[in-house]
């Protein structure tokens, strides 16, 4: 498929930006097809944007300093996405809320990582309240956006095992280890695979003929 013909996606990203990375390396190895069009910080100092800058992707700074109130803030960033024909939202450490106007400009077509078993321990601190819960088992979790935070159905998730002498940290490198694997994946899959959203299930089977 040439480059103008890949689907055309986005990834919004706050800090550290290293599921964007994850996402560049894959498109760099093929395993993901698709073209990264633009990504979108909401802070002028995410170190993500230079990962970005590097690969050769178009970034912009959108900060809701500059926007009087939320839906102001959603509204500027769906007209960035728009006017870069983007298909696909990724939603790469983007320590915002979105509200349902952004969500309705795409439905079904923003994608989230977290680091967690959703729907246990939504929003942020994720690794830390599963330790001190004391869960023998915890993950990372692919799932669509809705103004929920963190509550829309699931893509996919891979558990990883909590150690008993694991730390916040520990188990945190484990389960963005698990991120960087599954967040390319469950992309290629949403691009490339028939799915369906049958309640909150979604799958990728074929639908059934009898
Ligand atoms: C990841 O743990 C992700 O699951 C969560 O925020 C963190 C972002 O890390 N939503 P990075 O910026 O991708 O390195």
């Amino acid at each position: 498929m040439s480059d103008d013909r890949l689907p055309r996606v986005a990834v919004l990203i706050s800090g550290r930006g290293s599921n964007l990375q994850a996402l560049i390396d894959a498109v760099a190895r093929g395993s993901l097809k698709a073209r990264l069009a633009l990504v979108v910080s909401n802070k002028a100092n995410a170190a993500g944007l230079a990962r970005a800058r590097e690969a050769g992707v178009e970034t912009i700074v959108i900060s809701p300093h500059d926007y009087p109130e939320r839906a102001a803030f959603d509204r500027a960033l769906v007209e960035a996405l728009q006017l870069h024909r983007i298909e696909l939202v990724c939603l790469a450490g983007f320590m915002r809320l979105l509200g349902r106007e952004f969500c309705e400009a795409f439905p079904n077509r923003v994608l989230n990582i977290h680091p967690s078993l959703l729907p246990a321990f939504p929003g942020v601190d994720a690794q830390r309240l599963a330790l001190e819960h004391g869960v023998k088992v915890s993950g990372a979790t692919v799932h669509f956006v809705t103004p929920e935070l963190d509550a829309g159905p699931i893509v996919q998730q891979v558990a990883v095992t909590v150690r008993e002498d694991d730390t916040v940290s520990s188990l945190a490198a484990r389960i963005l280890d698990v991120e960087h694997v599954i967040y390319p994946a469950a992309v290629q899959r949403i691009l490339h695979e028939p799915w369906r959203i049958e309640g909150r299930r979604v799958s990728f089977a074929a639908p059934r003929t009898s």
